[in-house]
């Protein structure tokens, strides 16, 4: 069982936003955006724009005719600038033209005046200054500060983790149509559709009922198009309901790589104690979170970093803290782990740093230090159904850790200017949205009279094969062939008031309806073909199109019975809904039970640094990774091999640089480097743990999407491990990415200190 969509990408027959055929009539936008990164907005002067060739209009905050405000979680967020400007490529004005190309030109001839005002880009200066966009969080349990006193040891340092374009391949964008009674719909590529929806309601002052949004397909997601897909969609929205002509706007790339948010950069402080057993005693951290100009999703991200804070480890005193700093960078949002990565890689620093300290290995106190089934996280919830000494253990085994150690010790002894190194990533991620009211899922279940079957959901199709999955769940649970079932268009007035497509449990929730609307419609099915055929209810079956009487073949087929339910009178249509059960989360205690399950996972890195150069490749990263019951092993290998190399490109490669004015350098794919296919390990060996899933799970197959990017911090960790073979008193400070500078730097320490001095010597 395949992805059923690839086959069309390859051919170009999928139809992405770009590719829908463009109406008569339509007008194309671009946007205006704020030259500075922080300042009074005096003025914005549009006449010289409007005296351009092909320019219909040109659209100011003061135009919206409902309100201009679009945060999600906290409204901080205007749609278009109005007052004051906070970030560069702040939205301030939107051309609309008769051609793409009129639009483009135009934007410079909108004067935009601003007087700028003091920039911040710096996380911990904002919140020294008390800029923070919401309260400050602490997740704790036992008492960190009452147990340093007993341990053996105990070690701090600061830890720091970069930003990550997300690079989806399909940038942002949205096409509008005015309706009849001045409503819109919006074809839109959004994970949240209902977001889209909302928010364009309140920005043109109507009722949700007026705004209808589609999603085919999106070119990609990875968490930038939860929220951030909203101001586009409701850009276009704004422009047709003003003009009453379709408004298509699509972000050329690299308007999109200055204008939208990133994951989040972190710059955390950690302490650590360990008893004489290396067991870990006491954790303490404190994460400073750079938000950007506006909250977006960053108060969500913030806590599922407190979340994650201890890995998979087991930790009796735990004290975290974390801030969520406003700075003059455009808002930071979800991307693919959602803060997990960034809390992971502090505690993973940590236990790098105390096993440096006291010369073990690192491996030696992860081990050790293993959640076990009963053990409770920072939030009280028990590790149940917990896999995590199996999965490191089975990694352990299966790709021979001791043997790949004594094999890069060997190699590190037999060569001077080529260094190897060694990793291993235990994971564990907790699967559910930690706001418990956005775990609910509806499907709408239509059976056609030819015995075909259209689903629609809430879940939107980004690349990771979740419309896959759900017609597999659809086609399993009524019996029939997956050749009849059609997933449908992401559509809000099919299924309305969806949870964005994220959190990597659109399968399970929007799986478990589609599941539920199933079962109704198959025990319907059967009770009619119970009275037809005279055969007791409790022994029917339908498989393979077939129906089954205790096993045996009855005188009917699926068509056979879907044609007599029509004519019967019996609905062939079923709308479920679907909200996990036993989840409960204080979020003023910070305790409970937010998770349906986690998915465990452990990753083993190599390396190998040439040491003249400061390059490296990543040799071999071998997973044990907990599938549960995967229903589809193709797209689930998938979800592992491409998170795991787009955690590698955030460990290495990708760095985002802004400069103190907030202007983004690394703004093109000349300056931002991902991955490539050059940058997969040779060896990415994924083996499926055996292991029974979770009955949470949607057919026990665990959720697959974020957990995987996590296996990618092993990089760095590895990279670590073989520039010290090279320089063991180097002291490397725990900074991601690991570029290849970054690392010749930390091979020559002396030597670029003898250059500073130099060069401070010389003035
Ligand atoms: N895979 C592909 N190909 N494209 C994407 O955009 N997004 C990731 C992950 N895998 C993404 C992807 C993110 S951030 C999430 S939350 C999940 O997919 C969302 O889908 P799921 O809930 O169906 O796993
Ligand atoms: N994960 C991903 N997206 C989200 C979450 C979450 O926990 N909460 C709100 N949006
Ligand atoms: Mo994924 S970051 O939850 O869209």
């Amino acid at each position: 069982m395949n992805h059923l969509d690839p086959i069309r990408h390859v051919r170009g027959e999928s139809q992405y936003l770009d590719d829908v055929p463009e109406q008569h009539g339509t007008l194309y936008a671009a946007v205006v955006e704020s030259p500075l990164a922080h300042g009074r907005l005096l003025a914005v002067d549009a006449s010289a724009a409007l005296l351009r060739p092909g320019v219909v209009r040109v659209i100011l905050a003061a135009d919206i005719p409902g309100t201009n405000q679009i945060g999600g979680i906290v409204p901080d967020e205007p749609l278009l600038a109005e007052g004051h400007v906070h970030f560069r490529g702040q939205p301030v004005a939107l051309v609309l033209a008769e051609s793409e190309h009129a639009a483009h030109a135009a934007l410079a001839h909108v004067r935009v005046d601003v007087d700028p005002l003091p920039v911040l880009t710096d996380p911990r200066v904002a919140a020294a200054q008390g800029e923070l966009l919401v309260p400050p969080r602490t997740f704790r349990i036992g008492d960190s500060a009452a147990a340093w006193a007993g341990c053996a040891h105990v070690f701090e340092g600061v830890a720091e983790s970069g930003g990550q374009e997300h690079l989806y391949i399909e940038t942002q964008g949205a096409y509008a149509f005015p309706t009849e009674m001045g409503g819109v719909r919006i074809i839109s590529s959004t994970q949240g559709p209902t977001a889209v929806q909302r928010h364009t309601a309140h920005v043109l002052g109507l009722g949700m009922h007026q705004v209808e949004v589609d999603v085919t397909r999106l070119g990609g997601g990875f968490g930038g198009k939860e929220d951030q897909a909203t101001p586009w969609g409701a850009l276009a929205a704004l422009g047709a309901f003003l003009t009453r002509r379709p408004v298509k706007l699509v972000l050329d790339r690299m308007a999109d790589m200055r204008m939208t948010g990133k994951r989040h950069p972190y710059s955390s402080d950690f302490k650590i104690g360990l008893d004489a057993d290396l067991k870990i005693v006491a954790y303490e951290a404190t994460f400073y979170q750079n938000g950007g100009a506006a909250a977006d999703l960053s108060p969500a991200v913030l806590e599922r970093t407190l979340f994650h804070s201890t890995n998979t480890y087991f930790i009796p005193n735990v004290t975290a803290t974390a801030y969520s700093c406003r700075t003059n960078l455009p808002p930071n949002t979800a991307f693919r782990g959602f803060g997990g990565p960034q809390g992971m890689f502090v505690i993973e620093s940590a236990l790098a740093c105390a096993a440096e300290q006291l010369g073990v290995a690192t491996t030696e106190i992860q081990r050790r230090n293993l959640l076990r089934e009963g053990d409770l996280f920072p939030y009280r919830q028990p590790a149940e159904l917990c896999h995590a000494e199996q999965a490191w253990d089975t990694a352990a085994q299966r790709f021979d850790l001791p043997a790949r150690r004594r094999e890069v010790d060997a190699f590190n002894q037999a060569h001077r200017w080529q260094k190897q190194g060694l990793a291993v990533m235990p994971i564990c991620f907790g699967i559910s949205f930690t706001k418990t009211a956005m775990n609910q899922a509806r499907a709408l279940v239509h059976i056609y009279t030819d015995g075909t079957v259209g689903v629609s959901t809430g879940a939107v199709e980004m690349g990771q094969g979740v419309n896959t999955k759900i017609a597999q769940v659809a086609a399993r649970t009524l019996g029939i062939g997956l050749h009849r079932i059609k997933v449908e268009s992401t559509n809000t007035t099919r299924v309305a008031n969806t949870s964005p497509s994220a959190a990597s449990a659109t399968a399970d929730l929007n799986g478990k309806a589609t599941e539920l609307a199933c079962r109704a419609l198959r025990e319907r099915i059967l009770r009619l073909a119970s009275t037809e055929l005279s055969l007791d209810y409790e022994g029917l079956h339908i498989e393979n199109e077939q129906v089954l009487a205790a096993g045996k073949p009855a005188d009917s087929t699926w068509e056979k019975l879907v044609s007599a339910a029509y004519w019967q009178r019996v609905s062939l249509s079923e709308n479920a809904h679907y909200a996990t059960p036993d989840l409960h989360f204080d979020a003023t205690t910070n305790q409970g039970y937010p998770f349906a399950y986690h998915v465990y996972g452990t990753a083993l890195t190599t390396v190998t640094v040439d040491c003249r150069r400061g390059t490296y490749t990543v040799d071999a990263v071998q997973i044990a990774h907990d599938f549960g019951q995967s229903i589809n092993p193709q797209v689930d290998l998938g979800q592992i091999e491409g998170g795991t190399v787009q955690g590698i490109g955030w460990m290495t490669l990708e760095e985002l640089v802004y400069n103190d004015e907030g202007r983004l350098l690394s703004n093109s794919l000349n300056a931002y480097k991902i991955p490539d296919l050059y940058s997969v390990p040779p060896v990415l060996d994924v083996h499926f743990l055996d292991t029974p899933g979770h009955p949470r799970a949607v057919l026990r197959s665990k959720a697959v999407g974020e957990p995987p990017l996590m296996y990618g911090i092993g990089t760095y960790f590895a990279l670590r491990d073989a520039v010290r073979a090279f320089n063991p008193d180097s002291t490397i400070s725990f900074s991601a990415p690991m570029t290849p500078e970054k690392v010749l730097v930390n091979l020559y320490p002396e030597f670029v200190g003898a250059g500073k001095a130099a060069a401070v010597a010389r003035g």
